[in-house]
């Protein structure tokens, strides 16, 4: 039987449940690694949540990019759809950074929570020094509001609407917003983005509101009061960007009030810092932590995923804002997995152990460094199963030399329409037609005359031919 938060993610379009039994035919029929030991966001989906992360364009292209994909079925843009960067003057809008965090998201099959419409940091300098008259300020707000949401319709599956609209006694918080337009302000723009992109689920967002408190209760009486008013608002986020040891008891009980005023509620920006340097106890802590989060968010029917604010403590936010705090995050300085990602993976119902249980090299570890295949080159088999728009490649590389590759780079060039979106034994990116394969951590080394085996997911429209211009780590390869 479909619990009801099982058939809502399903009938609203996420994917996650298409996602979850797409994960579970290949763990059928493609054997590895990742099936034995699912990333967070298929265990996830099988709990009718989403897990997802923040992202900046920086980290998409850099370490956190491959792990963010295989990881996290939703992205939040980190600071790429805020007001500085989307309209760095008026009326004139600088979509790219963005849209770069949306086609990422579409490369690795994850959807979007676009962050934000309305917030009183991250303006221009133009807005904030304007001296608008209260009537050209909120038509300034409608049309920003307006012309962004247009811009990511049917791209963007969440809005955070209005940030932090709140101080810390309940009160509305003093900014440019409500000092000249009001608490009308928030319904206002609720009803533009509404009206933009009627698809979208609309948040109102804010921090230090995730146990019952002051703060809690004035976002509490600000939602009764929207929904009252029929003001468009479909969700509550709590961004909890929380302290060690201090997750609040009331959390869960606060989740649920919000959700009987009848919106969906989301964890939006989880963090849990401490101070650093870490050590064992602490992130043991902090494991025990996160656990206490997930929880709170199962058990709450209409809580419906959770993001955490970054990958990896290398670029988290803490730092620079928090002066001797930090590791925050669910990957170490050095993209390792902490105990407190193997902490929420058990939480999500999967594997307690601490080690991913990977299948073992076959080739012994202490092979000697080396680099393109020696001498002899390599062969690709490129084996397709195919449908109307999708298709499934697997692909054997054998390594033709007299040494073994450490570390390989696959990479080839498709044709116009295919487009991967998920791959396994390997890391796939793409860039237009450009394909690059990587390996993971256990299957790095091709033995010599020995070969490895990954595959992926793809779209295609037009023809679907084999692809050209195998290359392993620069040395040509034939395909057959
Ligand atoms: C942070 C980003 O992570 C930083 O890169 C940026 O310098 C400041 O903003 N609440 C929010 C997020 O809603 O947008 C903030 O993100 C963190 C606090």
């Amino acid at each position: 039987m479909f619990s009801k938060r099982a058939l809502r993610s399903a009938i609203g379009g996420s994917g996650a449940a298409l996602l979850a039994a797409t994960a579970a035919l290949i763990a059928v029929t493609v054997p590895s690694a990742h099936a034995a030991d699912p990333p967070l966001r298929d265990l996830a989906a099988a709990k009718g949540v989403y897990m997802g992360t923040a992202l900046t364009a920086s980290e998409a292209t850099g370490a956190s990019g491959p792990i963010a994909g295989a990881q996290f079925g939703m992205v939040t843009p980190g600071n790429e759809m805020k007001w500085d960067t989307v309209e760095p003057s008026r009326g004139t809008y600088n979509w790219a950074p963005g849209d770069s965090i949306v086609n990422f998201a579409q490369a690795h099959n994850m959807q979007v929570r676009g962050h934000n419409l309305v917030w009183h940091s991250q303006l221009p300098n133009w807005l904030t020094s304007g001296s608008f008259s209260n009537t050209e300020l909120h038509s300034i707000l409608i049309k920003h509001v307006t012309d962004e949401a247009t811009h990511y319709k049917g791209k963007v599956v969440h809005w955070d609407v209005v940030n932090e609209p709140f101080n810390e006694d309940g009160t509305f918080r003093q900014d440019l917003w409500y000092n000249q337009l009001g608490s009308s302000y928030i319904a206002d723009a609720f009803t533009a983005a509404r009206a933009a992109d009627p698809g979208a689920k609309l948040y109102l967002n804010d921090y230090n509101v995730e146990g019952t408190g002051p703060k809690s209760d004035g976002m509490y009486n600000l939602v009764k009061s929207l929904k009252q008013q029929g003001v468009p608002i479909d969700g509550v986020g709590f961004q909890a960007h929380l302290i060690l040891g201090q997750v609040p008891s009331t959390f869960k009980a606060n989740l649920q009030r919000f959700a009987d005023l009848g919106v969906d509620v989301a964890i939006t920006e989880l963090d849990i810092r401490m101070q650093t340097p870490s050590d064992a106890a602490r992130l043991q802590q902090q494991a025990n932590d996160y656990t206490s989060v997930v929880n709170a968010c199962l058990g709450v029917s209409r809580c419906v995923g959770i993001t955490v604010w970054g990958v990896s403590d290398a670029t988290s936010w803490i730092p620079g804002v928090f002066p001797g705090q930090g590791a925050a995050l669910l990957y170490d300085d050095n993209y390792q997995p902490k105990p407190a990602y193997t902490a929420v993976r058990t939480a999500l119902g999967g594997s307690t152990t601490t080690t991913p249980p990977t299948t073992p090299p076959t080739t012994p570890p202490t092979t000697p460094p080396t680099t393109p295949p020696g001498g002899g080159g390599c062969a690709v088999t490129y084996g397709v199963n195919q449908w109307n728009t999708g298709f499934t490649a697997n692909l054997t590389v054998k390594n033709n030399g007299s040494a073994p590759v450490n570390g390989w780079t696959l990479k080839w060039t498709f044709a116009p329409g295919q487009t991967v979106t998920q791959a396994w034994n390997a890391t796939v990116t793409q860039s237009g037609t450009a394909a690059t394969a990587t390996n993971l951590s256990y299957n790095g080394t091709i033995a010599a005359a020995g070969t490895v085996d990954f595959g992926f997911n793809a779209n295609w429209s037009g023809s679907n031919p084999k692809p050209t211009g195998f290359t392993l780590n620069g040395t040509a390869c034939t395909v057959s």
